[in-house]
């Protein structure tokens, strides 16, 4: 019988704060661009993150992943951001602006490397309870 891939998900939590500034622009354009999120002392966010991981079952164990092995290696990553000021203590924002879509892009370097090769399919990160941002390995890999 041919094996099916199998996609699984678990849902994490960090906070961290941040500060949408774009040190090309000048203050008035950052203030319009970013408005009260260029605020000079920053502010926070409970992200959520949702990591779904893929491939086929073990012959042996069932997973396609261990789970204990999965929370260890998000919870490594997840450390790199919890309680951080991203733009002050995260040194990939030091030339990036900290907005969701390059969070998401850390995420997915990052995980990419602590889990298992090839099992990281899928990211989905919310920011607030309204916007959330996805990244899925593509289909032709
Ligand atoms: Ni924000």
């Amino acid at each position: 019988m041919e094996a099916r891939r199998v996609t699984f998900y678990r849902v994490y939590g960090f906070s961290a704060a941040h500060r949408l500034h774009a040190p090309w622009y000048d203050e008035m354009k950052n203030f319009e661009i970013y408005d009260k999120c260029n605020n000079i002392s920053g502010h926070g966010h409970d992200y959520r993150v949702e990591v779904g991981v893929s491939g086929t079952p073990d012959a042996r164990t069932g997973f396609i992943i261990d789970l204990v092995d999965m929370d260890k290696a998000v919870q490594s990553v997840l450390d790199k951001l919890d309680y951080k000021h991203l733009n002050k203590e995260v040194p990939y924002f030091r030339d990036r602006i900290a907005t969701s879509e390059h969070l998401i892009g850390f995420l997915w370097q990052e995980l990419e490397k602590a889990l298992p090769a090839g099992k990281l399919y899928h990211i989905k990160l919310w920011e607030t309870n309204n916007n959330y941002f996805e990244m899925e390995r593509s289909a032709t890999r």
